[in-house]
């Protein structure tokens, strides 16, 4: 029986790190599966947990209104010492780029605990773009034992690194096996807020560190002048929590007009159904340039860099950065001209078949 400790923190890794908690749960024959949060977010954490019915059996609460990168770092390392200690799993698993999984990561090292890397391999090239995260992935990259890479595009920039093969198996990616989930479970339900449903909407979402400050006001202003052109398109925006992005969305972007939709974060299941009835969606979020291909929306990614290179080379993803008339001329596009939107609602999408976790369950059991 192999002891294993998922540890995840914010809410992207809750949605992408609950498959692997189910399916290795499924065979309690061989694993004995233990779930720590550190709760780097709190609400968006806790709304994932409810969703995917996860008790934690730890829980580091850590968050802190406007932390900063010390404050959540040194907050994981102290608080996963003594879970280790007291735990001293097999094997311990984090998930992508958050603090959560570099410092989780780190702490297991501290302690000779192998580690396995979900969503390994993703990478900008750029350190500071997106930043911390880019970073965090590669240290990752080092800290880590097992990499368990989404793409055959994530196994070839660890292989560059030098990371040994035998330790690199592709699953596709654990995001594509959540929303099958949703999607068969019939719980994908869009919240009623007095929208007509039947109305074109752009659905956006945006929260990166680099893109505090200008580029927040850049999207916040393109987001009034697009609401002000589009009278007959409805502009759904559900606020992420940190300080740094609601004050600008709430102080620049014009809630009053009757087209635009200021809202709180959505539940997964709530979030799911927005995407299916959205036209395109405008974001800087990593997992839905995954999500949204599933249902063929077009995304325009509101960031300089990706390391979804995948979403670009299909087609169903764009780079249009934080610059204010990049991102109207781009939306305006996409809502006038036919073509243009055919295109990228019509190619495949690259991340997965929806059984990632049973690939990260197989790999486990089979290997010391
Ligand atoms: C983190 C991750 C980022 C991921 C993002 C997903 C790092 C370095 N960054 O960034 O990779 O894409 O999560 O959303 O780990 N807050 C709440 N309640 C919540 C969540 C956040 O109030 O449920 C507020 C708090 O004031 C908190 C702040 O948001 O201090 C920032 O949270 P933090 O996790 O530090 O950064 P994110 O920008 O969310
Ligand atoms: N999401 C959600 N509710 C929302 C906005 C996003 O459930 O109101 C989901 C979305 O479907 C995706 C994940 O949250 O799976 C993305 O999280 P985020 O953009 O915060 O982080 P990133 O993916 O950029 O790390």
């Amino acid at each position: 029986m192999k002891k294993i400790l998922l540890v995840f923190g914010t809410r992207p890794e809750a949605i992408k790190m609950a498959p692997v908690v189910k399916e290795l749960r499924n065979h309690p024959d061989e694993f004995d599966t233990r779930v720590c949060v550190t709760g780097q977010h709190r609400e968006m954490l806790d709304q994932m947990l409810d969703v995917f019915d996860i008790q934690p059996d730890y829980d580091l609460n850590i968050m802190q209104p406007g932390q900063d990168l010390y404050d959540v770092s040194s907050r994981i390392l102290l608080g996963m010492r003594d879970v280790l200690a007291q735990e001293r799993p097999d094997l311990v698993l984090v998930h992508g780029d958050t603090s959560t999984s570099t410092f989780a990561a780190l702490a297991s090292f501290y302690q000779h605990i192998p580690v396995g890397h979900v969503e390994a391999g993703l990478r900008t090239g750029n350190i500071y773009s997106p930043w911390p995260e880019e970073m965090n992935r590669q240290l990752n990259g080092r800290l880590c034992t097992w990499h368990f890479a989404p793409t055959e595009t994530a196994r070839q920039n660890l292989l560059r690194e030098h990371v040994d093969e035998r330790h690199i198996v592709v699953t596709g990616n654990t995001v594509i096996d959540a929303l099958h989930w949703v999607v068969a479970s019939g719980k994908a339900v869009a919240p009623q807020f007095g929208r007509d449903e039947r109305r074109r909407m752009v659905l956006i979402t945006g929260h990166r560190r680099e893109n505090f400050g200008d580029g927040m006001r850049n999207i916040c202003q393109a987001i009034n002048t697009l609401a002000g052109q589009f009278e007959d398109v409805d502009f759904v925006y559900p606020i992420h929590l940190n300080p740094n992005i609601r004050r600008p969305v709430q102080e620049i972007i014009d809630g009053s007009r009757k087209n635009v939709y200021l809202l709180e974060p959505l539940s997964y299941l709530e979030f799911v159904a927005m995407m299916q009835q959205s036209t395109l969606i405008l974001t800087d979020s990593g997992g839905i340039q995954e999500e949204a291909p599933a249902f063929g929306k077009p995304v325009l990614v509101m960031r300089d860099t990706t390391e979804r290179p995948e979403a670009i080379e299909s087609g169903t993803a764009h780079l249009v950065g934080t610059d204010r008339s990049t991102i109207v001329d781009a939306v305006t596009d996409l809502l006038t001209n036919e073509e243009s939107y055919h295109t990228m609602s019509h190619a495949a999408n690259p991340f997965g078949d929806g059984h990632a976790a049973q690939r990260i369950a197989d790999l486990i059991a089979t290997h010391e």
